[in-house]
């Protein structure tokens, strides 16, 4: 909602265009979202009522966020046209990434775990995180990023703002979150899974497989995607620092 605000504010997209989106997403998130939030409750004694209501509304959830994905065709079609120059190019590129992760990490990863009978034997085990890691940073915290960045972008000057680095930052957080799961959650997950479904999830989580040598050599896997991933953090950390350096004290 709040992106279509911005994007209507910056001439990006129509007013009423970004009207009919936000009536769009109250309708969906109240008529699928609320409901669906009772898959975290599946297995904690619910009736079964509950449980049934929970899978299916979530499963409704995964409409709208494969409908999120057409707005990944948008965006890159406003950054076009925007010019090799364009101020918003940055900001944009983090928002298309949310649209990414709202498909792949909310709708696949969170559909993945989300029928009753696959959590059963799949919770509290490493299926989880690819899901959960993915879904909130691929999410909400690129989101955040990406509003703060069209915030920052009307408080410092021009000259100060480097796409370069933005850039860098931009492949390295999502780089970092992509390899993470790629080559250790996803791994790991199914590792457990396996193991879950052939003896039980007691099995799953016992100290002989979540301080084995697969989970373990999984884990030190994670070495390389994390430090590409804290990479991009700091480098936005040091985008904001040199921005405001220029732009207040040097007045560039
Ligand atoms: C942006 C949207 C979403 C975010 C930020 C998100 C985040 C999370 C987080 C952090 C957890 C872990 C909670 C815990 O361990 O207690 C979780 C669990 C779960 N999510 Fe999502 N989620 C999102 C969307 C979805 C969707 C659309 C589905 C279904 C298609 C889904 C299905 C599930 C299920 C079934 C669990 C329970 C896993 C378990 O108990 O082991 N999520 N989610």
């Amino acid at each position: 909602m709040i992106m279509a605000f911005l994007l209507s504010y910056i001439g990006a997209v129509s007013k009423k265009f970004a009207l009919i989106t936000v009536h769009f997403t109250v309708f969906l998130y109240l008529g699928s979202g609320v409901i669906g939030t009772f898959h975290h409750l599946y297995w904690t004694g619910s009736p079964i009522p509950i449980i049934a209501l929970g899978a299916v509304f979530s499963a409704l959830e995964v409409v709208p966020l494969t409908l999120l994905g057409f707005e990944i065709v948008h965006n890159l079609k406003v950054n076009r046209e925007g010019g090799v120059d364009y101020a918003y190019k940055w900001p944009v590129y983090f928002f298309i990434s949310v649209a990414f992760w709202n498909l792949v990490g909310a709708g696949v990863f969170g559909f993945l775990i989300n029928p009753p009978i696959v959590l059963y034997y799949a919770q509290g085990i490493n299926t989880t995180p690819i899901h959960s890691h993915t879904a909130l940073f691929g999410v909400y915290g690129l989101l955040a990023i990406s509003l703060m960045l069209f915030s920052v972008r009307h408080i410092v000057t021009r000259a100060s703002w480097s796409d370069q680095m933005l850039k860098w930052s931009f492949w390295c957080l999502n780089g970092g979150l992509a390899s993470m799961a790629v080559f250790s959650l996803i791994p790991s997950g199914f590792y457990q899974l396996w193991y879950a479904i052939k003896y039980g999830m007691w099995y799953a989580r016992s100290p002989e497989i979540t301080s084995g040598p697969v989970i373990r050599a999984l884990s030190w896997a994670r070495l390389v995607p994390d430090v590409i991933f804290a990479s991009g953090a700091i480098l936005l950390l040091l985008f904001l620092v040199r921005a405001i350096y220029l732009s207040f004290y040097k007045k560039v």
